[in-house]
C-alpha cells in the first residue's frame, strides 16, 4: 500500500491542505503542507468567531488546495486517495473542507477517508519518522482536548485513560495569556514571555483530580488572582482592583513562567503515574501545545529517563495542519479499515474525546 493522499483540514480557524505519500517501505513523507491561518481576523474578538471562520475557509480553500498540489509537483490525476478532518470542530468550518474533499474524491473516483481530528493529532508523530513498537501511551494536548490514551499492539482503537474535567490545556494557556494582555491565540505568546521570567516565582497549585484526569480551572483562577489581586466585595458588587496594566513586564514574565511550569507539571505527573502503573515502550504526543519548547524538552527528558521511544511531531505538524489528517488516513489504510462512503457527515464532537455526561 503506497501512493499519494490528498488531505484537507478546516475544523477551526486554519484552512489547510497537504499531500502525504506512503512509500513502498512504509514511510509517511509529507510532499507539501499548506496552512492559511485566520488568526488576524479573530484577533480583536480574542477567540474564534464561527461565521467569520467559515467565510474565510470558503475564500481560502481552493487557493490552498492548488498550492498544496503545486508544491508537491503533483496533479489531481496523480492522487490515489482523499482524506479530510470530519470531526470535531465548528460545523460551518468543517463543512467547507469536507465538501471540497468529497467533491474531489467523487470526481476522481478515489477512496475517501473522513478523519477524526483528535486521532490525527495522536498519530502526527509518525509523519516522517520510523514506525514505533506498541503498546504505546498517546497524549493529545490542544486547544480543545487534553487526552491520555493507551494503544495496544494490533488494536487500532486507542483507549481513553484520562481527559480534562474542565478546560483543555491550550484553552488554559490562551486564557492565562489573555489575562496578561497578550494577543490571541495566546499559547505561543505566553511561552515567549515566560522565557524572560522565573518559573519558581509563584507556587501555583496542581489539581487534585482522580485517576488520570486533568483539570486546569484551579490553576486558571490562581493565575487570575495573581494578576488582578483577590476580588473585593461580594456577589454582584465584587470587583478587581488591579489589571495587567499595573504589572511590570518582569512581573508578567514571572507569572507566565510560573503558569507554564505548573501546567506542564500536571501533564508530566499523569504520564509518570501511567507509566509506573503499566509501562509501555513508546510515547506518542501531538496537538498545538506540543509546539511548546519547554514541554518538548520535558517530554524528551521523560523519554530518556524511562528508556521510551518518543514520537513527537515537528512543530509544523503540532498546530492544526492537513499533513496529520493524511497521516491518520494512511494509518487506516495500513490497518485495513475500509474507506468511508461520501455520505459520512461532518460532526461537531469527537468519538475519541471525553465521555459526555448529560
Ligand atoms: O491543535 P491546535 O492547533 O488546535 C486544536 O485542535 O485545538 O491547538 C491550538 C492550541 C491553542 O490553544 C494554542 O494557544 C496552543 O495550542 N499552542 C501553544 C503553543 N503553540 C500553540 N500552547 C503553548 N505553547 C505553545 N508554544
Ligand atoms: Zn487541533
Amino acid at each position: 500500500m503506497h501512493g499519494r493522499m490528498l488531505a484537507v483540514e478546516s475544523s477551526c480557524d486554519e484552512t489547510a491542505a497537504a499531500i502525504v505519500e506512503r512509500t513502498t517501505d512504509g514511510e509517511l513523507r509529507v510532499l507539501s503542507n499548506i496552512v492559511a491561518s485566520q488568526h488576524e481576523l479573530h484577533q480583536r474578538y480574542a477567540g474564534v468567531v464561527p461565521e467569520i471562520a467559515s467565510r474565510a475557509h470558503l475564500e481560502k480553500i481552493l487557493p490552498v488546495l492548488q498550492e498544496a498540489l503545486a508544491r508537491a509537483r503533483c496533479t489531481l490525476n496523480e492522487i490515489d486517495a482523499v482524506s479530510v478532518g470530519i470531526r470535531p470542530g465548528l460545523i460551518g468550518s468543517l463543512l467547507v473542507g469536507v465538501s471540497a474533499a468529497k467533491a474531489i474524491a467523487w470526481s476522481l473516483s478515489k477512496p475517501f477517508y473522513g478523519i477524526d481530528h483528535v486521532e490525527a493529532h495522536l498519530w502526527s508523530g509518525l509523519l516522517e519518522q520510523a514506525a514505533p513498537t506498541f503498546p504505546a501511551y498517546g497524549l493529545v494536548l490542544s486547544g480543545g482536548h487534553t487526552n491520555l490514551f493507551r494503544i495496544e499492539h494490533g488494536d487500532p482503537q486507542p483507549t481513553l485513560l484520562g481527559w480534562t474535567i474542565d478546560d483543555a490545556i491550550g484553552e488554559a494557556f490562551d486564557k492565562a495569556a489573555f489575562m496578561l494582555g497578550l494577543p490571541h491565540p495566546g499559547g505561543p505568546h505566553l511561552e515567549q514571555l515566560a522565557r524572560e521570567g522565573n518559573p519558581r516565582a509563584h507556587a501555583f497549585p496542581l489539581a487534585q483530580t482522580e485517576g488520570f484526569q486533568f483539570s486546569f480551572s484551579g490553576l486558571k483562577t490562581a493565575m487570575l488572582y495573581a494578576v488582578r489581586g483577590v476580588p473585593e466585595g461580594r456577589g454582584k458588587s465584587s470587583h478587581f482592583t488591579r489589571s495587567h496594566l499595573d504589572l511590570t513586564r518582569e512581573a508578567k514574565a514571572d507569572l507566565a513562567a510560573s503558569f507554564q511550569r505548573a501546567a506542564i507539571a500536571s501533564i508530566l505527573r499523569r504520564l509518570r503515574e501511567a507509566h509506573a502503573s503499566a509501562p509501555c515502550p513508546t510515547l506518542l504526543v501531538g496537538g498545538g501545545v506540543i509546539a511548546n519548547q519547554v514541554l518538548r524538552h520535558e517530554l524528551m527528558a521523560f523519554a530518556v529517563e524511562h528508556d521510551l521511544t518518543l514520537r513527537m511531531p515537528s512543530q509544523a505538524y503540532c498546530v492544526d495542519n492537513a499533513a496529520m489528517i493524511g497521516g491518520a488516513a494512511w494509518m487506516r489504510v495500513v490497518q485495513g479499515s475500509p474507506s468511508d462512503p461520501l455520505t459520512v457527515p461532518a460532526q461537531p464532537t469527537s468519538k475519541l474525546g471525553a465521555p459526555r455526561h448529560s
